[in-house]
């Protein structure tokens, strides 16, 4: 479902609180560069699914910034790997709107049946220097609203709480037509 670590962790986490258990298939797909997170992820999940002929699903999550007009946002990964959370803090100096959004798309594909996606937002600010050491990507730089720790000071279930991706997935395992059949799975 995805090929970093730190979100099979939490996604998986959070999942086997409702029984249900996920196998990490590292194997990255052809993710299209469009203006939202939901319209990567069908032809992701298509493409998966006629190479693997099984369920599967794909989490596509991405850090806006309101004082940067949304960048990184579906750009997130790359800004990661070139700028990191230095580069977002030298964006930001002297900044003082430093609002911030995570949203986290979780999509689902069988064979044979319609995509379905859950997304999560989280909203935050962009704290003044980086702080803690757990999580991954932009954790040590995201302070989720009504928090003062980051993500990275946070404890995985403490993070999948508040976060995005927390919030994802509880919509997943509420709304998702097979799940919230009675006796579904
Ligand atoms: P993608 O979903 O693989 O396109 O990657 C989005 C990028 O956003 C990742 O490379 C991470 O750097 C970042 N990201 C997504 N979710 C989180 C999170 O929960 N914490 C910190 N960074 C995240």
């Amino acid at each position: 479902m995805t090929t970093n670590d730190g979100k099979f962790r939490e996604v998986s986490q959070q999942m086997a609180l409702h029984g249900l258990q996920l196998e990490h298939l590292k194997m990255p797909y052809p993710e299209l560069q469009t203006e939202s997170l939901e319209s990567t992820i069908i032809p992701g999940l298509l493409w998966l699914v006629s190479k693997f002929e099984r369920p599967v699903m794909i989490d596509d999550s991405g850090l806006f910034v309101d004082a940067l007009k949304g960048f990184p946002g579906v750009f997130s990964s790359h800004a990661f790997k070139t700028l990191g959370c230095e580069g977002m803090l030298c964006l930001l100096e002297g900044a003082e709107m430093r609002d911030a959004r995570f949203e986290c798309c979780i999509g689902y594909l069988a064979p044979g049946e319609d995509p379905f996606i859950a997304k999560g937002i989280a909203k935050g600010s962009i704290s003044a220097e980086m702080r803690g050491r757990g999580g991954f990507g932009y954790d040590p730089i995201f302070v989720p609203e009504g928090r003062s720790k980051t993500y990275a000071e946070m404890e995985v279930d403490e993070k999948n709480e508040v976060s995005h991706r927390g919030i994802a997935i509880r919509k997943f395992v509420e709304e998702m037509p097979r799940l919230s059949e009675p006796g579904g799975q």
